[in-house]
């Protein structure tokens, strides 16, 4: 390993770049198998020590409608015991009040609401209707504030949807604004079954600017289905969005939505940027190995290219 891209930077594009780790939660959470708690423990702590500066740990959901993540509230008592504070600053997916006290019952300080930007990923991924996803969010959001936490807000399905196809921009630009007023601090925008492509990415995000959403409150969640994820980052650092949602190994995708396949890996993400000379802060090396040991666990390789490349048995 140790093999690092030349650094040329494409002038114009930002200086730094937040990665935010979503594989022991959006990656896990669409395993076949069950992971062992204290198997997730490790790899959430080994992407800490990788650099890594935000890891989305896990989802205070109905633990029936995800069995993959159904230790939460184990696996978040012991990286407490372990970590102390640190572990307190790991965000996790609430989609209700029952999550969110499950969360506040632990001491954690930072959850996610997840919103679906169309009427048929509602029903099957929260079992509500567009509209009535916000009567769950807003009392969720509500106490979660009042309680001096931070809350992010996703939306699924900002660039296609697998059952209604072409999902209108000003319908997503609505569903993230009336999160933003609800009082997320983040809004990250989510190609739940990875259909986006380049222009697609630049004009949300100028409809969200329209809206007077600055990029700075956005964040971009690419799947890599038709490997058009980093041509989307590329597409968003033009914009100026600096916060990508990614998955170590490129695990990855949504029980809810059929063809949903591996988020963006953070591995690629972190090859793309070192070679613009953005800087992220993650150790390229650590990150593989961690996946190369994860894909042990796992039975199977990681589907990130870049895993494939640099990773030995021996990592
Ligand atoms: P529901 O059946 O409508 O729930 O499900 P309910 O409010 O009617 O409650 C029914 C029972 O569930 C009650 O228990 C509640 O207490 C319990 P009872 O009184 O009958 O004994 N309950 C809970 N228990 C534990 N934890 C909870 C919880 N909530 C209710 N939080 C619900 C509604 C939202 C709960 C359900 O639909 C659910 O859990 N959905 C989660 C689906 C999910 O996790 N999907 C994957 C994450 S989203 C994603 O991956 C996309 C993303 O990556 C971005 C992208 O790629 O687009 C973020
Ligand atoms: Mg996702």
């Amino acid at each position: 390993m140790s093999t690092l891209p030349m650094v040329v930077p494409d002038p114009g594009l930002p200086s730094k770049v937040t990665i935010y780790e979503v594989g022991p939660r959006d990656g896990l959470q669409n395993e076949k198998s069950v992971v062992p708690t204290e198997v997730k423990a490790a790899f959430v702590k080994r992407l800490l020590d990788a650099g890594l500066p935000v890891v989305e740990a896990t989802s205070f959901v109905h633990p029936d409608w995800v069995p993959q993540l159904a230790d939460a509230a184990d696996l978040m008592t012991g990286l407490t015991a372990d970590l102390g504070d640190a572990a307190r600053q790991l965000p996790v997916l609430v989609p209700n009040r029952r999550g969110l006290d499950r969360a506040v019952g632990l001491g954690l300080r930072h959850v996610a609401v997840f919103a679906s930007a169309t009427e048929t990923f509602a029903d099957k991924n929260l079992n509500r209707t567009l509209a009535s996803q916000f009567e769950m969010f807003e009392p969720t959001i509500e106490a979660a504030l009042a309680a001096g936490m931070d809350v992010r807000g996703y939306v699924s399905m900002c660039f296609g949807d697998p059952w209604e196809g072409a999902v209108p921009i000003e319908q997503v630009v609505a569903v993230g604004t009336r999160l933003l007023d609800l009082g997320v601090g983040q809004l990250s925008l989510g190609d739940t079954i990875g259909v986006a492509t380049a222009g697609h990415v630049k004009a949300l995000v100028a409809a969200f600017a329209d809206a007077g959403v600055a990029c700075e409150r956005l964040a971009l969640h690419f799947h890599d289905t038709y490997g058009q994820a980093l041509t989307n980052v590329h597409a968003g650092l033009q914009s100026g969005v600096t916060t990508y949602d990614a998955s170590a190994g490129g695990l990855g995708g949504c029980p809810y939505a059929k063809s949903a396949t591996g988020n963006l890996a953070t591995e690629d993400l972190v090859w793309f940027l070192t070679g613009l000379g953005i800087e992220h802060g993650v150790d390229l090396d650590a990150v593989v190995g961690t996946s190369v040991w994860m894909a042990q666990q796992l039975g199977r390789p990681s589907p990130s290219a870049v895993v494939r490349a640099l990773g030995s048995a021996d990592s």
